[in-house]
């Protein structure tokens, strides 16, 4: 949760299993192609070519003023309404540079698209000390369904002293938690990095190819990469990283900071590693109490934390925590959480796309 940053070559979010899904970025034109000008696309066949069935609203966003807007926060508030009977996707192409912008877009279907993974940089500084709760200190809030982002940064700047900053809040509504929120969610070839409880949230999410970077937090702290916040037992959401690496950020010096993979933010807290690479920086423990200093019997029951075929001097499951809650699964439990059976992907997302439905 603190000082938090976010890359994202592909980052889809879904609501639900709806027939309008963001596009591959195979299909789409490269940022230089059109001219910097405000394209209304009608008809069927532009938004085949985006991958919609419903017309594509494409704007532009340059800081030099090529293009239609400086800031993507006037892009976003000059988005047409989509309506049932009216309905559009509203695409803002953002060209290179540091916007320093706090967003809130809780529109349907907006795609960022951005000229490429720190190049085009949606920053923001705050933290929850300084500029109150923690969901107001994200750098980007997406509540609308269908959320897209791709090709750009998103970051956010405050430091261990901001205490609790996000950089990209996603979620298919507004209810109170954070970060990987609600609904569905891919996240592809992401980088991702922070300190203490970065990939947090009650989504249901894959993160496949990401690649999650350590940082050293405040003086004392440990880390911990993961707090899912799976609440009753008969939900169904949970984080599931496959192919992904966890590393020290480069430059940075973790010597002396434990590392965990996760730990329970709620009782029934979800989550695996599997045929990912895992650093010597991870705790042989692996996984923690929410208190590191007390132990609660009943949630190291309650929760499902689970390791599948990683690999790397962090991956060795021999000393890890021993809790009821904790195992080391097989093949056939770890398919249950490939994108194909974790999130349906092969229903909903674009064929191009390039991803693994099952396991490698
Ligand atoms: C203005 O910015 C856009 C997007 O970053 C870039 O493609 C374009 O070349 C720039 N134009 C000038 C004149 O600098
Ligand atoms: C974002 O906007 C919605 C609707 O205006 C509002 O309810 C919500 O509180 C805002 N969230 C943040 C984090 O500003
Ligand atoms: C920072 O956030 C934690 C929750 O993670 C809270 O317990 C702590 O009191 C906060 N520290 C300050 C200085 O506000
Ligand atoms: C928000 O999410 C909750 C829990 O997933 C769901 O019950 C509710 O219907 C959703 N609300 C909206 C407006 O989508
Ligand atoms: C890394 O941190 C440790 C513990 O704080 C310190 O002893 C060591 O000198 C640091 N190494 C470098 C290269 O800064
Ligand atoms: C991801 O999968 C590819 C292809 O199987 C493999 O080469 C690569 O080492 C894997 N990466 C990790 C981090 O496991
Ligand atoms: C979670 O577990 C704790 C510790 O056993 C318990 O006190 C609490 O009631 C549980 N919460 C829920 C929502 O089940
Ligand atoms: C685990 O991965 C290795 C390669 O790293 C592979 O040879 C082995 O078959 C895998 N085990 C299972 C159970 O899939």
């Amino acid at each position: 949760m603190k000082n938090t940053s976010l890359q994202l070559p592909l980052l889809l979010v879904v609501a639900a299993l709806v027939c309008c899904l963001p596009t591959s970025g195979a299909e789409l034109p490269g940022w230089a192609k059109p001219r910097l000008q405000r394209l209304l696309r009608g008809g069927a066949r532009s938004a085949a070519a985006h991958g919609r069935r419903f017309p594509v609203v494409e704007v532009t966003v340059a800081k030099n003023g090529s293009g239609d807007y400086r800031t993507i926060a006037a892009a976003l508030a000059a988005a047409p309404k989509s309506t049932k009977k009216v309905r559009s996707s509203y695409t803002i192409r953002i060209g290179e540079g540091t916007y320093i912008e706090q967003l809130n877009t809780t529109r349907r279907d907006v795609t960022l698209f951005g000229d490429g993974v720190g190049k085009t940089v949606i920053t923001g500084n705050r933290g929850s000390l300084k500029h109150g709760d923690m969901p107001s200190s994200a750098t980007v809030t997406a509540s609308g369904r269908g959320f897209m982002a791709r090709d750009l940064t998103i970051q956010n700047t405050a430091g261990p002293e901001g205490n609790q900053s996000l950089a990209l809040r996603s979620s298919s509504n507004h209810t109170d938690t954070l970060y990987a929120e609600n609904g569905l969610q891919l996240y592809l070839d992401s980088v991702i990095s922070g300190t203490v409880d970065f990939v947090f949230g009650n989504a249901k999410a894959v993160f496949q190819r990401c690649h999650l970077l350590v940082r050293r937090g405040r003086e004392g702290a440990h880390n911990i990469i993961t707090a899912q916040g799976r609440d009753k037992p008969g939900d169904d959401t949970g984080f599931s990283f496959q192919n992904c690496s966890i590393m020290a950020k480069p430059n940075e010096n973790l010597t002396g900071v434990e590392t965990f993979l996760g730990r329970p933010w709620k009782n029934h807290s979800h989550v695996i590693f599997m045929q990912s690479f895992l650093d010597g920086i991870v705790h042989p423990k692996g996984w923690v109490e929410w208190d590191k200093s007390k132990h609660v019997l009943e949630t190291t029951k309650t929760v499902s934390y689970m390791e599948f075929n990683n690999t790397g001097p962090g991956s060795d499951t021999s000393r890890r925590v021993n809790w009821e809650g904790f195992s080391v699964v097989d093949a056939s439990k770890a398919e249950e959480y490939t994108v194909d059976r974790f999130i349906h992907g092969t229903q909903w997302l674009p064929n191009a796309l390039n991803y693994k439905p099952g396991l490698y």
